[in-house]
C-alpha cells in the first residue's frame, strides 16, 4: 500500500503488465474479466492463500483495473495524434527514409516537395520526434532519430498511409452533427463519415506480446474513436450511455441510420460498446467509464486539431500562422478540471481557517467558463468579496458572461479581456482602476500559467515577481511536466505524452511542479514551478498544496514518483511575514 492508502504493484509485476499483457481497446475487457476471475478464485482459496495472501490478489487486481480503466482514457488522444503525425511523415518520406534505417537530424532535415528541396523546420519536427521517442518508435542517437528495433514499428512504419484527403479533421464535428436531431449532414459529410466506419479495424484478437508500443490497428482505432466520443459529447449524449444502455442505430441518428451504424462500428471495434444482435449494441463497462471520463482528455488534445489538419505546412514552413480556438476548449477543460478546482478551493477555505487571513478580491485568470469562480461563488456568495474574471481570448470571456448571466457566476462579476497571463500589467492595472487594492488579493488559475507563449525560465520568474510585488495569493494549478524516460516507463498510465506534445507545438511551456533529476533521454526539462515562483519572491505553503494521484503504480524508494497535476500555493513574502512564519 502507499502512503496515500492506494494499493501498489511490485515494479516487476507491473512492467511485466505493462508488455506483455494487451489491455488497450477491446483486449482491456478481456483483462477486466481475468480480474474478476482471479478475485473470485482467491475468495474461494482463502483457505490455501490465506487471509493477507487473498488479500493481495484482490489489492494486485484492483491495481490492474485501474491501469486498464486509464488507458482507456489515455491511450485513444495519444493514438489520434500518432496517426495525424506518421501520416504526415508518410507524406514527407520520412517513414520510408527510417525503414531504411537513415538518422534523422531535426537539425537538418531536407525533403523533396513538387521537385524541390526543403528544409523542415528543424524545432517542430525535434517535437514530433520527441513525441515519437516518448512513444517508442524512434530511438535517439546524439542529436539525431532512428527507427526503433521492434518489429511493431516496422510494421507500423511499413502498412501506415497518410489520412486520405476525404477525411475531415475534426471529425468530431461533423460526428456531432449526426448526433444532433436539429441538424442535417452534407451528402459529403455523410459519405465521410460512413468511409470512417468502414476503415475500422476488426476486434483485436491476438493477445501476445512482448511490447507495449501500438499495433497498426490500434493507431487507427484512437485516431477513429476520439472524434466519435468528442461528437457524442458535443450532441450531450454521453451522460446518458452508462453501462448496459441498448443502443441501436435509430437511437443515435434517426435520419441516417448508415452513419450511426459507421459511429457503432468504431465503438464496438474499440471495445466500448458489445454488439447484442445485427441491429442492437450495448455499452459494457469499458464503454461506459469511457463516456463518463474520456470527454475532458480527449477535448484537451483535440482541440489542437488545426496543428494536424496544418501539419504539413508547419513542418515545412514553421507554425507562424497557427493558433487554437479556446471556444471550443473551454468546456473539455472545465470537464476535466472541475475536481482540481474544488481541492484549491478547499485548501483556499482551510488556510483561511487556519491562518485568520481574509480577502475581499477573488480573481480568476484564464478563466474558461470560470469554474474556479463558479465554486467560489457557491461557498463565500458575493456580499464580502468582489470576483474579476480575465483571459487573453474573447471566446472564454464570452463564455463566462454567458454562464454569469445564467446566474452560475456572480452579479458583481469584472471581465479583463485580452489580459495575456504573461502581462500582468494589464490584469493589475485593470484591477487598480476599479479602485481596488491587490494586497491580499487571491487569484486562482486552473492549468492558465504554462498558456504563456514561449518564456524562458527567467521570463517566467520575472512574471511571477510582478504578482508577488502587488501582493496577490496565487493558487495555480498546473499538469506536472514528466521526462522521456517517465513516459516510456510508464507506458499508457498517463497522457501525457499527448498532452506535452500539442502544448509544445502550440509554444506553451509546461514544467514540472518541482526540481526534477536530468532525464537521460530528450531535453532537459524547464525549471520547475516552484522554483520560479520561489525565486520571484513567493512562499510556497506545502501544507495546502494538493496532489493528484502519481503517474507509477508502484513504490519507487528514493527515486521520483510525480503526480500527474499539482495545485501550488504561495504567498507573497510581506503577507507571509505578517501571517507568521511556522505556516510553511
Ligand atoms: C486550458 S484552458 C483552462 C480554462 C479554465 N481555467 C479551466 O480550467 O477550465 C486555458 C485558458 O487559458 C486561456 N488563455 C490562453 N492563453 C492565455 C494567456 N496567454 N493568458 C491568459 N489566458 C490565456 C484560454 O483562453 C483558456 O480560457
Amino acid at each position: 500500500m502507499s502512503s496515500a492508502g492506494f494499493a501498489y504493484l511490485d515494479r516487476r509485476a507491473f512492467e511485466i503488465f505493462r508488455d506483455t499483457i494487451a489491455h488497450l481497446f477491446s483486449m482491456g475487457t478481456r483483462v477486466l474479466t481475468a480480474c474478476e476471475t482471479l478475485k473470485s478464485a482467491a475468495a474461494e482459496h482463502e483457505d490455501l492463500l490465506g487471509v493477507e495472501g487473498a488479500e493481495n490478489v484482490r489489492r494486485a487486481c484492483e491495481v490492474v483495473r485501474r491501469a486498464v480503466q486509464t488507458a482507456a482514457i489515455t491511450a485513444p488522444p495519444d493514438l489520434w495524434l500518432m496517426r495525424h503525425i506518421l501520416g504526415v511523415h508518410q507524406e514527407l518520406g520520412l517513414g520510408a527514409r527510417l525503414l531504411a534505417g537513415e538518422a534523422i537530424d531535426p537539425q537538418d532535415c531536407r525533403v523533396r516537395v513538387d521537385g524541390e528541396e526543403v528544409l523542415l523546420d528543424a524545432e517542430q519536427l525535434a517535437i514530433d520526434l520527441d513525441f515519437l521517442l516518448a512513444r517508442g518508435i524512434v530511438e535517439q542517437y546524439d542529436e539525431t532519430f532512428r527507427i526503433a528495433g521492434h518489429p511493431r514499428v516496422a510494421a507500423l512504419l511499413e502498412q501506415l498511409n497518410p489520412i486520405p484527403g476525404s477525411h475531415p479533421i475534426p471529425a468530431a464535428m461533423v460526428w456531432a452533427k449526426l448526433f444532433d436531431a436539429q441538424k442535417t449532414l452534407t451528402p459529403e459529410e455523410a459519405r465521410a463519415l460512413e468511409t470512417l466506419g468502414a476503415s475500422a479495424p476488426p476486434r483485436r484478437v491476438e493477445v501476445a506480446q512482448n511490447h507495449w508500443i501500438p499495433t497498426l490497428d490500434e493507431v487507427q482505432l484512437g485516431y477513429l474513436l476520439v472524434p466519435v466520443v468528442l461528437g457524442l459529447r458535443a450532441a450531450r449524449r454521453t451522460k446518458e450511455l452508462r453501462e448496459g444502455v441498448a443502443l441501436r442505430p435509430g437511437d443515435l441518428s434517426a435520419d441516417n441510420k448508415e452513419g450511426a451504424r459507421a459511429a457503432l462500428n468504431i465503438l464496438e471495434s474499440a471495445g466500448w460498446v458489445t454488439r447484442v444482435d445485427d441491429a442492437r449494441w450495448s455499452v459494457n463497462a469499458l464503454g461506459a467509464r469511457g463516456f463518463a471520463r474520456g470527454p475532458g482528455p480527449f477535448g484537451i488534445i483535440q482541440t489542437y486539431h488545426p496543428y494536424m489538419a496544418q501539419a504539413r505546412e508547419i513542418l515545412l514552413h514553421g507554425r507562424s500562422n497557427v493558433w487554437v480556438r479556446r471556444g471550443e476548449n473551454v468546456g473539455a477543460s472545465q470537464d476535466a478540471n472541475r475536481k482540481t478546482f474544488r481541492l484549491a478551493n478547499d485548501a483556499l477555505d482551510r488556510f483561511a481557517a487556519d491562518t485568520g487571513f481574509a480577502y475581499d478580491v477573488f480573481i480568476e485568470h484564464a478563466i474558461g467558463r470560470g469554474e474556479a469562480t463558479r465554486q467560489r461563488f457557491e461557498r463565500s456568495g458575493e456580499d464580502t468579496i468582489r470576483y474579476f474574471g480575465a483571459d487573453l481570448e474573447d471566446a472564454a470571456i464570452d463564455a463566462a458572461v454567458l454562464e454569469q448571466q445564467a446566474g452560475r457566476l456572480p452579479k458583481n462579476m469584472e471581465f479583463v479581456r485580452q489580459a495575456d497571463i504573461g502581462k500582468p500589467g494589464r490584469l493589475l492595472d485593470a484591477l487598480r482602476a476599479a479602485g481596488v487594492s491587490t494586497q491580499g488579493a487571491v487569484m486562482l488559475v486552473g492549468n492558465g500559467f504554462h498558456e504563456a507563449r514561449d518564456q524562458t525560465d527567467a521570463s517566467m520568474v520575472e512574471i511571477f515577481k510582478e504578482y508577488q510585488d502587488a501582493g496577490i495569493v496565487l493558487l495555480f494549478t498546473e499538469e506536472n511536466a514528466l521526462s522521456i524516460d517517465d513516459l516510456r516507463a510508464t507506458a499508457w498510465n498517463t497522457y501525457h505524452a499527448g498532452f506535452k506534445y500539442v502544448h509544445e507545438k502550440s509554444g506553451q511551456c509546461l514544467r514540472p511542479a518541482s526540481p526534477r533529476p536530468t532525464p537521460r533521454l530528450g531535453a532537459p526539462l524547464r525549471a520547475a514551478w516552484s522554483e520560479c515562483a520561489t525565486r520571484a519572491g513567493y512562499v510556497r505553503m506545502d501544507a495546502y498544496a494538493t496532489r493528484t494521484r502519481t503517474i507509477y503504480p508502484y513504490a519507487r524508494p528514493g527515486r521520483p514518483n510525480p503526480s500527474i497535476s499539482v495545485n501550488h500555493f504561495f504567498v507573497p513574502r510581506a503577507l507571509f511575514e505578517t501571517l507568521g512564519s511556522g505556516l510553511t
